[in-house]
This record gives C-alpha cells, structure tokens and sequence, in this order.
C-alpha cells in the first residue's frame, strides 16, 4: 500500500470514517501519521460532518509503531503534531478498538474523545519491554483517563488488558460487538444524538489521592519482572509524577525528553536487538522464503519421561494430537501424572480455564503399544539419553512410521547424523532439542543433521513457530550451541574460579548479580549434577578435552551428591530443600583438586568471576560463529537469553560483546590467555571481527 493509501477517509451519513488500512498489523510510520493528518484536513471542511469514527482496517486496530523508524529517527509528521490534531478537532472523534491496539496504537486512541473497543481487544503499553518510555503521550494521557497509579501500573506491566478492565478503568466508554467501523458509526450516531460534546483528554484534571512513593514502590516490586536490573521505570515513573505536577503540554515536553534519551540507553539497544533478533532466527539461507514445509497434523512421542511429557503438552497446547508412547507402564503412568499435575497447577494459578485443561489433556493419547504411532507426520524421540538405545528406537519407529514421516531426536548430546544412519530415511532425521520444562521454555534448538534436507529443516521451523517456540539452527556438533557453550565456557570457567579459590556461592551470587537467572552451582543442584556428567561422558565420545575440565561436577557425582532431588550437591539442602547452604566437604573436595593440579588458590573479586564467566562465553560463541555451528550472532543471544537465563536487558553474550567493544574483549582474552594458556585461547573471528573494529553485528549484517 503506497504511503499516501495508508489512511483512507470515507463517510456515512454525516458519519466520516476514516480507516487505517498497512497491513499486517497497521504499524504506524510517518505514512500513517501523514495519512491522519490528511484525513482530519479534509473532514474538517466537510460541514455536514457530525463525527469522526476512527477504524483499523484488517484483524486489527493498530499493534505499535513501526520500530524500524526507531533507528533512523522519526520523520515528519511528528507524533506529537497528529495526536494534537486529532485531539483538538472540532468534532467528536471516536476510535474502535478490535484486535491489538498497542504502543503507538493506544496513544493514538487515547488523543481520541471516545473510545469503543470490539470484544476480544487487548490494550497496552508494551514499550517497558523495549526499555522505551512511549513518546506519543502515553504517560500523560493514561493518567488523565484512569489514575495515575493504574496508569503507571499499566506501563510497567507492559502486558495488555482486555475490553472488560479497560471499561472498569474507564480507559474505555463502551465495548461492542462485530463490524468496527458498523459499530463506530452507531455510536458516533447516538452520541450526536444525545448531543455528545468533543472532550478532549488533555484538559481532563489528574486524579492524585492514593499516588504516592509507598503505591510506586508497591508497583515497582509487583513488576519485578520487568523492572529488576532495568532503568526504564525510573524514568517512566518520572513522567507520570510529570502527568500530576505539570501542565499538559510541559508534562508532554518532559515524556519526550525521557522518551528521545531512553532510546540511547544500553538497556533500550539491548531489548531491541532481542525483539528483532527472536523474528529472525528462522530466516536461514538454505531454506529460503519458498521451501515451503511437509504438512504436519498428527504427532507421536516416544518416551513419556520429564522431557516427553513436556513435549506433548507443547504440541497439545498448539492444538495438536498427540500419542504419547513409552516402554514402560510405570513410565507412561510418571508421564499421565506429570501432565495432570501441570494442567492442575496451571488451572489454579488462573492460567488456564478448566475447559481448555481438559481439551488440552483430551488431545493427548498415552499408550503403550508402539504401534501407536504409525500414522504419525512427526514424532519425537525421547528415551534415555543413550546412543544404543536411541539407535535401536530410531530404527524401530523408520520401519513403523510412513515413509514421508520426519524423525526427530531430543538428545542433548548425542551426533543426530550417527543416530539418523540408524535409519533409512537419514534426510527425515533431525534434532529437536527442547528444554526443560518443555511446555514453558521458548527456546527450540533445532539440530541439522548432516543429511538433514532443507524441507526436513523447512518443516521443523515452521512446527517449532506453530508450537510458539523461538527455533534456532544449529550444527550437528559438540553440545550443539548452548550446551557447548555453556560446558566449554562458562561452567566449566565457573568450576576452574573455584580450584583457584572462588567460593561456590560467591560465584553464583556474582553471575547472579550481572542479571543471571541462576548461578552455576545453583543450575547445576537443581538440573541435576549427575545429567550434566552423563551429558558430558556422552560428548567425550564425540571429542576430549583438556583437564580440568568440570571435574568437581563429575567428582561430587559418584558421590550422590547430585544436587536437590538428593539433599546435597554443590550447596546442602537441610532446612529447605530449595534453598542450599555452603557445605565444608564441598569446600574440601575442591582444594584437594586444585592442590592435585598444583593449582594455587587466591582471593576473587565479583568482577573478575563475572568477566571471566562471560568473556568464556562470548569467546566459545566466537567460534561456534566461526565453524558455522551458529549461522548468525543474534542466535546465539537467543539461545542464551531463552535457554540459559542470560539476562535481556544486556541483550546475550554476543550482543553484550558489541557493547563492550571488541577490541577491548580481544585484549583482555589475551591478557587471561598469557597468565592461563589453554581455553583462553582468543577466538580467530574474535581477533579478526577486533582488528577491523567490527562487531557482531555487523558480521551478522553481511550475512543477511
Ligand atoms: P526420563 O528418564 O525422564 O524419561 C525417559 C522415558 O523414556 C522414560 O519414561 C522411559 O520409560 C522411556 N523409555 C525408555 N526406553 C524407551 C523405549 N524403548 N520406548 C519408549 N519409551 C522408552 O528422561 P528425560 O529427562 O525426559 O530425557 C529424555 C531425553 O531428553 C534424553 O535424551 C535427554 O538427554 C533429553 N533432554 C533432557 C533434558 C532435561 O532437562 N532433562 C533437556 C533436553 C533434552
């Protein structure tokens, strides 16, 4: 649709309408500010008209403004200039709200003098999530239409509302069903009927009462998801103190003081490159836009242990059958009760309606006869992690299933490529690495195999987006991307902190610190220490590595010290079972380590635990670059960020680098290189991308 088409006027009556018609979703960019601007010059010489009706054109109103202006600054018309003129014009203006009225969106309706919303429509303010304070008068606007504590609520939520909350708040006049535009015109009819005066926002007052430092406080706590580690709040709290204390328009100067410089935080950069990084992780060369997938419809799982359960939900939660296949009865019954449970649990937190619960259980067959899954498209193996046995299930299921049929694997560790020979349909074979809880977590590593074909490929992307994952491809290598990034780097930096006389919870607390989810330790103790050793014992086979390497993992492992689920691991579990305290025989085994290395032990400061742990990191994620493991470096933040619990905000590893600068990430892996040899080694890419003054960034740049 050509910039000037973007905005379309129309009249009913003495109704005009005018339609926000930029499909998908009608993102706003200066063709539709433009657009607005010309619709209310031409209806405001329109005498007959008696009222404006405002409408987004498609299943939607108007999800947010188009972030790509963000980058390049916005252009005239500012956002400003068309809600001001939207807002004083002379006759009533109405907005139908359907669909997704978000960002952008909901500033444009709230400069509106009434509101409708279609059921079914959800309203926010998602900027928090950007680390972006809204520009267009948001934090002045809400207020004025529903407090200032439910606006600022509202704000640092991000989360949208539904038309019924958004009546209460009275953020809304009415909700309606059907046709937007039908319903817009009907309610601009009986509002001049009833004589309905134009009102706008701007001149309301701001109610103040019960806005004060205890209920921001009490705000900020409640929101720690989205405000812990982060700086937005401070400012986005600023503004609407603004909101009460100011006048309208000082009030709007000041948001957009705020706003233009919290589009330069490190934070705003970060959350950004996230949120254009997750959408573009399945865009790989080989596939290309036209490789279109096979189509999918019945799905089996093998094995009902914690990973296929979890699965099954997955695939049953997007709406999909589901046979669940195990062995055993007793692991089949382990499966059916995991899945209750979690539909239970997921019922009484108000998660899910009992209805959907039970549909969702519904699509779900556990069964023990393995010819269940004969008339699968895909099914998903996830037995014991072991190479045998994985081989001779593979096989099993190649001689069941049809031949146009894709088998995918779970393993975390084992060659896909070795395990699809197994078969003889080597191209249908494919690693589908969820992680756990499988049902929550986002991240899909999807393993290509070295036979694997594109439309194999083409299939597991398109399934793993309709099952609401974020898909990225990786090599058929060593620990495939995260894990190998997480052993070779990170956790075992972690373990070699502590044989040089780092202490177990001064690690976790300093990563934790840095925004980590967990520490080392703590992940290990609750994964399990033993599934981290059989993981590795696994990968050895595929390559060795230089000692030490997590040795005090593998050391307290035959121990049966393997972490929560045995009341002791690297931390003990006495009082609570969740909540470790340091151990003196943990503290023992580890000096005896480092002195049988000749290791000296020495005092560490928070800063050199959280440097080493990530320089690791980004250096191990340098080289998986590098050998083409991981096509780009934005999906190695993805696989960071929702796998591993690195922070978002500092935007992954390889994003955190840029920020850094790699000249200077180069310099100081070679400073650690001369004093530690060995896995300090800098990365080639790392030195090259450092010489040039480049950056991931830019590498990912020419890739795409
Ligand atoms: P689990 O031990 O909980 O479950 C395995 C299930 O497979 C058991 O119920 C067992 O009875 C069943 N089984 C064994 N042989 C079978 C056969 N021939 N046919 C049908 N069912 C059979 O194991 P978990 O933790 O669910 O792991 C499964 C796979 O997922 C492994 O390959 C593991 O490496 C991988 N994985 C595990 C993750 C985790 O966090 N636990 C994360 C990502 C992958």
């Amino acid at each position: 649709v050509p910039k000037q088409q973007s905005v379309q006027l129309s009249k009913t009556g003495t109704v005009g309408v005018l339609t926000v018609n930029r499909p998908p979703v009608n993102a706003v960019d200066a063709g539709v500010r433009s657009g607005l601007m010309a619709g209310l010059r031409e209806a405001a010489l329109d005498t007959e008209l008696a009222a404006l009706v405002i409408v987004g054109a498609g299943r939607t109103f108007i999800a947010g403004a188009d972030l790509s202006e963000l980058g390049a600054g916005i252009s005239n018309p500012s956002y400003g200039d068309t809600l001001a003129a939207i807002e004083t014009f002379p006759k009533p203006v109405i907005v139908v709200l359907h669909g997704e009225c978000l960002g952008a969106g909901l500033e444009i309706a709230m400069a509106c003098h009434y509101r409708v919303a279609i059921t079914g429509a959800k309203m926010g303010l998602p900027e928090i999530g950007l680390g972006i304070v809204p520009g267009a008068g948001a934090t002045q606007r809400l207020p004025r239409l529903i407090g200032p504590v439910a606006a600022l609520d509202m704000l640092l939520s991000g989360a949208p509302i539904d038309a019924a909350r958004a009546l209460d708040l009275k953020l809304i006049d009415a909700i309606a069903e059907g046709d937007p535009i039908t319903a817009g015109v009907n309610y601009a009819h009986n509002l001049v009927a009833s004589g309905g005066p134009v009102r706008p926002t701007r001149l309301k007052g701001v109610a103040t009462n019960d806005f004060d430092d205890a209920a921001i406080a009490v705000l900020v706590r409640a929101h720690s998801k989205t405000t812990k580690g982060r700086t937005t709040q401070r400012a986005m709290i600023e503004t609407v103190k603004g909101s009460v204390t100011l006048p309208f328009d000082e009030g709007l100067a000041l948001e957009k003081t705020l706003s233009d410089a919290s589009l330069l935080t490190r934070e705003s950069l970060a959350l950004r490159h996230m949120f254009f990084a997750e959408r573009a992780t399945s865009a790989i060369p080989s596939v290309g836009k036209d490789l279109k997938g096979l189509p999918i419809k019945a799905i089996a799982i093998v094995g009902a242990g914690t990973m296929g359960s979890g699965i099954a939900m997955a695939f049953g939660d997007a709406g999909y059958r589901v046979t669940l296949v195990d062995a055993q009865a007793e692991g089949l019954e382990r499966g059916r009760k995991i899945i209750r449970s979690t539909y239970e649990a997921n019922t009484r937190r108000g998660r899910m309606t009992a209805e959907a619960a039970k549909a969702a259980t519904a699509r779900i067959t556990p069964t023990l006869d393995p010819a269940a899954v004969a008339d699968a498209d895909l099914v998903v193996e996830a037995v014991f992690e072991d190479m045998e046995l994985k081989k001779k299930v593979l096989g099993q299921l190649d001689r069941i299933v049809g031949p146009r049929a894709i088998i995918a694997t779970n393993t975390s560790s084992l060659a896909v490529t070795e395990l699809g020979a197994a078969t003889r349909r080597p191209d249908k074979v494919i690693g589908l690495h969820f992680f756990s809880p499988a049902q929550i977590m986002k991240l899909l590593e999807i393993v290509r195999g070295d036979e694997t074909s594109n439309e194999t490929l083409a299939t597991a992307l398109e399934i793993g987006k309709r099952i609401r994952k974020i898909p990225v491809v990786s090599a058929d290598s060593f620990g495939f991307i995260g894990n190998r990034m997480m052993l070779d780097g990170a956790f075992r930096e972690a373990e070699q902190m502590m044989l040089e006389g780092a202490g177990v919870d001064q690690i976790d607390r300093a990563v934790e610190a840095f925004g980590f989810a967990m520490g080392p330790s703590r992940v290990n103790d609750m994964a399990g220490v033993d599934i981290g050793t059989l993981v590795r014992r696994q990968l050895m086979r595929r390559a060795s590595r230089v000692d030490p390497y997590c040795i005090v993992s593998d050391t307290l492992t035959p121990m049966g010290r393997v972490g929560q689920k045995a009341g002791k691991g690297f931390y003990s579990y006495s009082a609570d079972p969740r909540v470790g305290e340091l151990d003196p025989e943990v503290t023992g085994i580890i000096e005896r380590l480092a002195a049988e290395r000749g290791i000296t032990r020495s005092v560490f400061s928070a800063d050199e635990i959280v440097e080493r742990f990530v320089l690791q990191l980004i250096n191990v994620g340098a080289d998986i670059l590098d050998e083409g493991v991981a096509y780009r470096a934005a999906d190695i933040d993805v696989v960071w960020v929702h796998g591993y619990g690195f922070p978002r905000h500092v935007g992954g590893p390889m994003f955190y680098a840029d920020t850094l600068g790699l000249t200077h990430v180069a310099e100081r892996m070679r400073y650690w290189y001369d004093r530690k040899g060995s896995y300090w080694k800098p990365s080639a890419l790392l030195e090259r991308l450092a010489a040039e003054r480049s950056s991931f960034t830019n590498f990912d740049r020419r890739r795409t």
